[in-house]
């Protein structure tokens, strides 16, 4: 077999005489495709793999998985390619609203989340995240975060069968199912798990696996633990003795992506996903993809060249798929997956524990100087903005951030942590820590909106914080993503800690089951179920007729108040003004502050006319969404 080589013109009739052997022959729309992203491939697996054997064989097998996906994906779905090709900015609309759940949890299986769709049409939903539905192991899986294989789903929620057709449904009524690409690691129970640690010829290099400390020792110098509560270190040892790299649990073991059998693998599994009718990948753990000694084995280069190989062989063969990254880790590192070429869509930890961060303090500056600093991604590309999500809140501000406005970045999170598991006298929250970790003073916290934001504990703002705090995730631009249940206000389970494979792990506190009560109650003003979903409702609605708020554009404002956030969404004619009051007390805005505006502006929630000359009173926790045209 011959080698890959710099020259993709020599391979490139190579391959697609491989991959015709396997696929059989090009149809005329793949043949374009491979054409138009070939020549992108091919350096980067060059980079990744040119040094070994069996690069160029693999890199074969890689465009016949391509072209035998494109032969059968389902017409529907190219008819949505084609779509999706003419408005290609779909996914930066205003209307973007998304909602996230466990399948289980909130709707017993994925019959119960097609009998939910009325629901989620009525919310306004666009995006439905399903939580990891994947078979994976009995008792503890990570929520699912486990996968044993990516081609079933797990029984108790249903079939393959049934997922796609949920799919299909869901397009119906113009929502986009978004699943998990749970790629950096498997179950320990994955066929590929059990056969590379059984030495079987093809998959002892899937993982990553030594005979005894030495090199774990070496690697662990430099990387950091994410779940000490499970193990210490990276490494988990096996039955005979030898030790394998389990970055989370010590049931996810890490996939070796230097060989390249195993991006071919997974490049087959991310297609049979996308022909399923998913349309949007959340990349799991996305920072975590590439080892390498010496370093702390996070956001290295070579993942993001392998993020954009995955994304080259996607145009080849389900082309509308896009990929949201989830990277949990310095702003710095966040915003380097973010393009067109390798995630469309990310998360924005930063301003989802910011918002946090303002909250507790009464102080909006570390998030004002964020949204002004941090908040511009490369055109094309999008934020997705949420409150809180399945897992816990890190204080992952950069501490040269916070040293400019005189903040101690070590101490802070010590107080942030303390002020959210009541550990602060007076805190209106009600978290838990999780993954406390001793030896390097490092935690984060858990916890629901409602019972972080003081509803729980039963302080008279905790409806308005929770509001507030979704009234900034809707006006910053990109996705809005619900968890769903927060819009009813749901609390804090602790039977997690009942339950054997919940227990050691108290993210679980904030992944109730659906709260049918609150669900009846939110139409009862009286409860806070019905005022945080009645307030969220405005919002939604207010925001769907808020052109403004598409894409992501977002210019600071200068309230003078020390404890307002301000900034302004520009639109083609006006401006959204959005300010946000993060105090316990009024605050006052003076016509001064407003002059830049004429005075005839628009609140977009009320409908109300409000005349700028005579300055704004905001209500404690309280905002507005202003249309105002710049002078
Ligand atoms: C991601 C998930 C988290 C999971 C981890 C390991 O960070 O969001 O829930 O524990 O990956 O898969
Ligand atoms: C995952 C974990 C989270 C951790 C992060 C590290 O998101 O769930 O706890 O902080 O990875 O990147």
């Amino acid at each position: 077999m011959p080698r890959l080589t710099a020259e993709w013109t020599g391979d490139i009739e190579e391959i697609r005489r491989l991959a015709s052997q396997r696929a059989g022959t090009f149809d005329a729309a793949f043949a374009r495709r491979f054409t138009a992203h070939f020549p992108t491939l091919h350096p980067l697996f060059v980079t990744l793999y040119g040094e070994r054997d069996d690069g160029l064989e693999q890199l074969a097998a890689v465009i016949a998985e391509a072209a035998a996906s494109w032969n059968e994906r389902p017409l529907e779905l190219k008819a949505r390619d084609d779509l999706r090709e003419q408005e290609p900015d779909w996914y930066l609309s205003n209307q973007m609203l998304g909602g996230v759940c466990y399948v289980d949890r909130y709707a017993g299986d994925l019959r119960g989340v097609r009998d939910s769709i009325p629901y989620f049409e009525e919310l306004g939903l666009t995006y439905l995240h399903l939580m990891p539905l994947f078979e994976s192991p009995e008792g503890n899986s990570d929520g699912g975060y486990a996968v044993s294989s990516y081609r079933h789903v797990n029984p108790a929620l249903g079939t393959m069968q049934d997922l796609s057709a949920l799919a299909a449904d869901l397009r119906l009524a113009g929502i986009s199912l978004v699943v998990d690409f749970i790629f950096n690691h498997t179950s320990s129970e994955h066929e590929w798990a059990r056969k590379a640690v059984a030495g079987e010829p093809g998959y002892e290099d899937f993982y990553l696996i030594f005979p005894d400390r030495t090199m774990p020792d070496a690697y662990e110098q430099t990387v950091r633990e994410i779940f000490p509560d499970d193990h210490p270190g990276s490494f988990v040892q096996l039955p005979d003795g030898r030790w394998i790299w389990a970055t989370f649990y010590h049931f996810q073991w890490d996939l070796n992506y230097a060989n390249p059998a195993v991006f071919r693998a997974m490049a087959g599994e991310m297609l049979f996903l996308a022909n399923q009718g998913v349309e949007i990948l959340r990349m799991d753990a996305v920072a975590f993809i590439w080892k390498q000694l010496g370093t702390p084995s996070e956001s290295l280069p070579e993942a993001h060249l392998l993020l954009r190989a995955f994304n080259a062989v996607l145009r080849m063969a389900a082309p509308s798929l896009l990929f949201k990254s989830e990277a949990i880790v310095h702003p710095d590192e966040v915003i380097e997956y973010v393009s067109l070429e390798e995630c469309q869509l990310s998360y924005n930890p930063l301003q989802m524990a910011l918002t946090w961060e303002a909250l507790a303090t009464r102080d909006p500056r570390l998030l004002q100087q964020a949204l002004e600093r941090r908040h511009a991604l490369p055109a094309g590309t999008a934020w997705v903005n949420y409150v809180r999500s399945h897992d816990d809140i890190g204080w992952t501000f950069a501490d040269e951030d916070a040293a400019e406005l005189g903040i101690d970045a070590y101490s802070h999170r010590r107080f942030l942590n303390d002020f959210y598991v009541t550990r602060f006298p007076g805190s209106f929250a009600r978290g838990v820590p999780f993954q406390e970790n001793p030896k390097t003073g490092d935690a984060r916290i858990a916890g629901t909106t409602a019972s972080l934001a003081g509803v729980e504990a039963g302080d008279p703002a905790g409806v308005d914080r929770v509001l507030l705090a979704h009234a900034i995730a809707m006006s910053t631009g990109g996705v809005a993503l619900l968890y769903l249940g927060d819009e009813v206000a749901q609390l804090n389970d602790y039977s997690y800690v009942d339950d054997e494979t919940t227990a050691g792990d108290s993210r679980w506190v904030h992944r109730p089951r659906r709260p049918a009560e609150r669900y009846d109650q939110r139409t009862d003003a009286a409860t806070d179920a019905g005022r945080v979903y009645s307030g969220l409702t405005a919002l939604i609605r207010a925001r769907q007729g808020t052109p403004e708020f598409a894409g992501g554009e977002l210019i600071g404002f200068d309230a003078r108040h020390p404890s307002v956030l301000a900034y302004q969404r520009p639109g083609a004619d006006a401006v959204i003004l959005v300010l946000a009051n993060v105090g316990d007390d009024p605050a006052l805005i003076d016509p001064l502050t407003l002059s830049g505006f004429s005075s005839a502006a628009t609140d977009v929630l009320s409908g109300d006319e409000i005349d700028l000359a005579r300055g704004l009173a905001l209500l404690p926790h309280g905002f507005v969404w202003l249309r105002a045209t710049p002078r």
